[in-house]
């Protein structure tokens, strides 16, 4: 992500940069308008914004790994109640300060927290949750995932870097252990761990392929309803077998300690 930031053109005061978010504030300022990936986030999220109601009063939403507030902002603008988390106290300055600027600290409340302090968040499940650009950059993703899960209520929309290709099997409901080659099939859910740095960042920890994003999504007990872009999925809770959840909130509470 170091890569990926901007110095901004003093839209904001120095000591916030550098700026991951171009958030676009009144009087035209933006905080990267040189973002190397052009209009980041805003174009990724005009392909998450037809799958989200564009009334969101009275919904609560979670935004995990929330960085400036790009997300945020927009489901606050909608009439969200907005809890933000992210590890980075910087990124939550930005978004603090971004808050007062866009006049909406009302709706916003932004803390300092982990995805895995999600398991001691004594909150009920939200309405709507975001977890983008989070996935990869941790030691435990199912981990993580599960505890995602269990915070949502509603929708969750999910975006991670992945491995190429779009690949996915229909894998078997059991595999002979003689038949371990069919893992190496192109398709069958499979995920890359990176030991060293990728990109010049030692915390991009895994690349999963799409089959593996969409397989752990199912397992953590929701469904996959839309797939709106690259790398992008919508979520809704789904269904897990009995001795399943009991298997994995068995796991999370040990894990976590709760
Ligand atoms: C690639 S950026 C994505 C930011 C934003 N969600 C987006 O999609 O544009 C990753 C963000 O996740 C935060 N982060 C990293 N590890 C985290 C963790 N364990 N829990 C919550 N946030 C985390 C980083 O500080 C950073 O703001």
């Amino acid at each position: 992500m170091r890569t990926l930031q901007s110095r901004g053109d003093g839209a904001a005061p120095p000591e916030l940069s550098p700026w991951f978010h171009n958030l676009h504030l009144p009087g035209g300022r933006q905080t990267a308008p040189d973002h190397p990936l052009g209009d980041f986030p805003a174009t990724k999220w005009s392909q998450i914004a037809p799958h989200l109601p564009e009334d969101l009063s009275g919904a609560r939403a979670l935004d995990i790994g929330c960085n400036a507030g790009f997300y945020t902002f927009e489901l606050a603008r909608r009439g969200a109640d907005v809890l933000a988390i992210d590890v980075d106290a910087h990124y939550l300055r930005q978004a603090r300060w971004a808050a007062g600027e866009l006049g909406l600290e009302k709706r916003v409340e932004l803390r300092q927290l982990g995805v895995y302090d999600l398991a001691r968040l004594d909150e009920e499940p939200f309405d709507v949750v975001l977890f983008m650009g989070v996935l990869y950059h941790l030691r435990h993703p199912l981990l993580a995932l599960d505890l995602v899960a269990e915070a949502t209520a509603g929708t969750l929309v999910l975006q991670t870097l992945t491995l190429p290709g779009e690949e996915r099997l229909e894998t078997p409901d059991d595999l002979s252990i003689d038949d371990r080659d069919e893992m190496r099939r192109p398709g069958w859910p499979a995920m890359a761990f990176i030991e060293h740095e990728l990109a010049g960042d030692p915390t991009n920890w895994w690349a999963p392929d799409v089959a593996c994003v969409e397989a752990m999504v199912r397992t953590s007990g929701l469904k996959v309803v839309a797939h709106p872009g690259h790398e992008i999925w919508v979520c809704r809770r789904g269904r897990r077998s009995k001795w399943m959840t009991e298997v994995v909130r068995a796991e999370l509470d040990a894990a976590t300690g709760r």
